[in-house]
């Protein structure tokens, strides 16, 4: 019997924790299939597609049900590193997937996420421009961009404005990708600021762009962030006097909300965009809690099925708040599901199947949280479908300016829920 390596055996965890470092493409390759084949019912190693140079543009879905949608289990991502010099919010997705499958039934909260949740984390959506920073870096440098020096984010059609930017690989697998999921909420990890901003990033030419919510700056410890409301002394809600005017055209969080249906936010985690890797558990430490907050907030509102009188379920059918139109009408999915964020309160539900009249219907989202659940509602219309006359493909809304069609009020997403969301995320800065 050899006791010393018995001994060794021992004291090694059962799994290689994590490292504090950068995690360059063959050791997030790594890592990313190690996880999938240790964790393998709970996980889901798949590439959306490629970089201009090659690279794999991993996603890691990690869920009770990891390989397909399940009904009533809203999809949740995490996209980072998609300006390739911004690297906090790549090692961070790194170090959650890590924390999210060791925990799985050990630590309660992250089996109930687990069990009500899928989850899609994509560490890095610019392979190639994090591969050409040459060496940690606070301020931009060449790696912002693709290796055909293309912004991604300003790289997707433009809801707004005409937009003929020649579309990048990455882009459109992310597009494609989101063709594929009913994605709910999101967020999109940047670095180089403290800032949280919301849709739209855009706005109708001649207006004002809406407003960005900053963070205040570094040095004060954001207690506002709180999901109980905590607020901080100065500012009655935290966030009054923080709004900053900045315009975004083609950005990613607006198409997420505008053609996929995904309210997409945008969190600028860390003044450096590259800091040293001695900053990283800092980092990790000060936004674990809020990452895994924020996942939570997928189950806020109201989802439920849309059936017709024979019980089948409606794909393609329009389902909204009243008086809060999208501006692509959120829709069904095929398995005729819904889901809409929203906090609680009173709501009228419309639903327009085309050919028949709208079908109101009332919902009240409790006050108390929801368990792991948004509330669900099944809607049972009045009428058979005429599944026919339903397209069977979502007609996505055309990807030519919409402007001149908008409603003044066109927001469907009230600053509200935004505030309410970026409460949840609590970002410490020391
Ligand atoms: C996967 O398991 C192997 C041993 O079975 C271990 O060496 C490795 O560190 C594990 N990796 C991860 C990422 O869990
Ligand atoms: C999570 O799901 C598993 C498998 O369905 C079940 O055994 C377990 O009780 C659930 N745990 C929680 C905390 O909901
Ligand atoms: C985009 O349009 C502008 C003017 O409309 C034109 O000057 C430019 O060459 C176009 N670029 C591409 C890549 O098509
Ligand atoms: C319901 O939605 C449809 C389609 O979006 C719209 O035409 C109709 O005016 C809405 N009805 C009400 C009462 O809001
Ligand atoms: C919350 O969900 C769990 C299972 O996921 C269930 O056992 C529990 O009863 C639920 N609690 C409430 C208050 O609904
Ligand atoms: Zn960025």
């Amino acid at each position: 019997m050899d006791f010393a390596r018995l001994w060794l055996g021992l004291l090694l965890p059962l799994v290689a924790a994590l490292d504090f470092g950068y995690h360059h493409q063959k050791d997030m390759e790594e890592f990313l299939k190690n996880v999938a084949k240790n964790y393998s019912s709970i996980t889901r190693l798949h590439s959306i597609g490629k970089s201009v140079k090659g690279r794999n543009l991993w996603v890691l879905v990690v869920g009770r049900f990891p390989k397909e949608h399940r009904i009533g289990i809203p999809e949740f991502k995490y996209v980072a590193n998609m300006h390739g010099d911004e690297t906090v919010g790549r090692e961070l997705l790194l170090h959650l997937i890590e924390y999210l499958v060791t925990n799985d039934g050990k630590d309660a909260e992250v089996t109930k996420l687990i069990n009500s949740t899928r989850i899609h984390l994509m560490p890095s959506m610019n392979p190639d421009g994090f591969e050409s920073v040459v060496k940690p870096d606070c301020f931009y440098s060449n790696g912002r961009e693709n290796s055909n020096y293309y912004d991604l984010n300003r790289n997707f059609p433009d809801a707004f404005e005409f937009n003929n930017v020649s579309r990048q690989p990455e882009t459109a697998a992310v597009m494609e990708w989101l063709k594929t999921e009913t994605f709910v909420l999101s967020a999109n990890l940047h670095g180089g600021a403290l800032v949280a901003s919301y849709p739209f990033d855009n706005g109708v030419p001649g207006e004002p762009p809406r407003a960005r919510l900053w963070l205040p700056e570094p040095r004060v410890e954001l207690r506002t962030l709180r999901l109980e409301g905590t607020v901080l002394p100065k500012h009655p809600n935290g966030i009054e006097n923080m709004y900053f005017i900045r315009q975004i055209s083609s950005g990613m969080q607006d198409y997420n909300y505008i053609w996929a249906q995904c309210f997409e936010i945008t969190l600028e985690l860390s003044c450096c965009k590259y800091p040293h890797e001695e900053k990283l558990p800092f980092f990790w430490n000060k936004n674990k809690a809020s990452l895994i907050e924020y996942i939570k907030q997928v189950h806020l509102g109201v989802k439920g099925q849309v059936f017709d009188q024979n019980g089948n379920p409606l794909p393609n059918v329009i389902v909204e708040v009243q008086n809060r139109k999208h501006i692509c009408p959120y829709r069904t999915n095929k398995f005729g599901e819904y889901y809409l964020l929203l906090l609680p309160g009173s709501y009228m539900i419309n639903v327009t199947v085309p050919g028949h009249d709208p079908y109101l219907t009332k919902v009240v989202i409790p006050e108390k949280s929801q368990n792991f659940s948004a509330l669900k509602k099944d809607i049972l219309l009045p009428f058979r479908g005429q599944l026919d006359s339903i397209p069977v493909s979502n007609p996505s809304c055309s990807k030519t300016p919409l402007y001149s069609d908008l409603p003044s009020d066109s927001a469907a997403t009230k600053p509200g829920l935004f505030l309410f969301l970026v409460t949840v995320f609590l970002v410490f800065v020391k």
